[in-house]
């Protein structure tokens, strides 16, 4: 493994394949962009505050990461770092960020996403996509519930602020950088906004979106919030980076959003996938109106090509992949059902 980036820069004019870097490279949906972009025969420079770290060795184990992957240290808070990342890439697919509402992280995503930008348009990078987030998008309490949500809407940064959804605030303000900063730099831009992503996990260690369902399923949750969330599968943001990417025309946002489902239907699938587990079915305001699931439009990123994975069938990966990875005990069940 390398920690520099100079191995990756040694092999660079030697190969045709187009040099792209990916930031936040051992994350959960950095891992996966990664695979999607060696997959197709990209070279590929991830990046990692600590690429030697062991929580970032399954990235060495991809197919065609021997001969096409480079890992290089990169901390978003230092411009040369990142410079030195950049260097020679065609492309950079802009991942890294905290996921926290810790309120010291938030200039961590925004001042982190100006220097990306500023870095990639220094050392002469073609095409930029960044990940947002749906937080950045709908969270907003006076909208109509009824109105089809698209790339148009942005949350209510102040509403955000006030119910204490920090994450929310780094994200919007992330990309309203980003936004800027490229128009600023005449660097193409285009923005993925996934939601609540779930899926398999090529990662050992459990991420933020992983455990939300993870703890369903341990019983750590003994009621449910009164709430709608927003899911889609890891392997379809993946790959809509990677269509965002390669499409030379794609640019601003692309809600990269499945299925809107409420808090109750969200257990309900897990139970029937997963009777042996203690899930809940316990509402925690029960014998309030239910809140009423809203609706997105994912038809921009349909039409770069992405298709979306069933739901069930991404639950039903995610659960069987943390059980493989020890964060969910291996409990049978005569009646499990196979989903595939
Ligand atoms: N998962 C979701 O449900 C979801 C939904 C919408 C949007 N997103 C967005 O998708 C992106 C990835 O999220 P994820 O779920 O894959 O989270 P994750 O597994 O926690 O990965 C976050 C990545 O960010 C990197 N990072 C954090 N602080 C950094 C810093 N100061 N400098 C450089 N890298 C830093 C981490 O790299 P290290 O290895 O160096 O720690 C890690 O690779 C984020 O931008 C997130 O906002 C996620």
């Amino acid at each position: 493994m390398s920690s520099s980036c100079s191995k990756a820069d040694s092999n660079g004019g030697e190969q045709q394949e187009q040099l792209v870097c990916v930031t936040g490279a051992g994350g959960f949906i950095g891992s996966w962009v990664l695979k999607e972009l060696l997959l197709r025969g990209y070279r590929v420079r991830g990046t990692a505050r600590d690429p030697a770290d062991s929580k970032n060795a399954h990235l060495l184990a991809l197919e065609g990461a021997r001969e096409r992957l480079t890992l290089c240290r990169a901390d978003v808070l230092d411009y040369d770092s990142l410079r030195a990342a950049f260097r020679g890439c065609h492309g950079v697919l802009h991942v890294a960020s905290p996921v926290s509402n810790d309120p010291e992280l938030v200039p961590v995503a925004v001042e982190g996403t100006r220097n990306v930008i500023n870095a990639a348009a220094d050392e002469g990078v073609r095409r930029v996509v960044f990940t947002s987030s749906y937080g950045a998008v709908h969270m907003d309490p006076n909208r109509s519930p009824d109105a089809v949500l698209d790339e148009t809407c942005w949350s209510d940064y102040e509403f955000c602020k006030q119910t204490d959804n920090l994450y929310c605030c780094a994200k919007m303000m992330a990309e309203i950088t980003a936004t800027e900063q490229a128009a600023a730099r005449g660097l193409p831009l285009a923005v993925v906004v996934p939601c609540v992503t779930t899926g398999p996990m090529l990662q050992q260690a459990l991420n933020f979106s992983s455990s939300h369902v993870a703890r369903y399923l341990t019983g750590a949750k003994a009621s449910y919030p009164n709430a709608v969330a927003a899911y889609v599968d890891v392997r379809d943001v993946a790959r809509a980076h990677v269509l965002a990417y390669e499409r030379a025309d794609a640019r601003g946002r692309y809600l990269c959003i499945g299925d809107v489902l409420h808090r109750a239907q969200l257990v309900a699938m897990l139970r029937e996938l997963f009777p042996q587990y203690p899930v809940t079915a316990k509402c925690e305001d029960d014998g309030k109106p239910m809140a009423r699931p809203y609706k997105f439009s994912n038809q921009r990123v349909r039409d770069l090509g992405l298709e979306f994975t069933p739901l069930k069938k991404s639950l039903y990966e995610a659960v069987v992949c943390m059980q493989q990875k020890g964060h969910l005990p291996v409990i049978h069940h005569q009646q499990q059902r196979s989903y595939l």
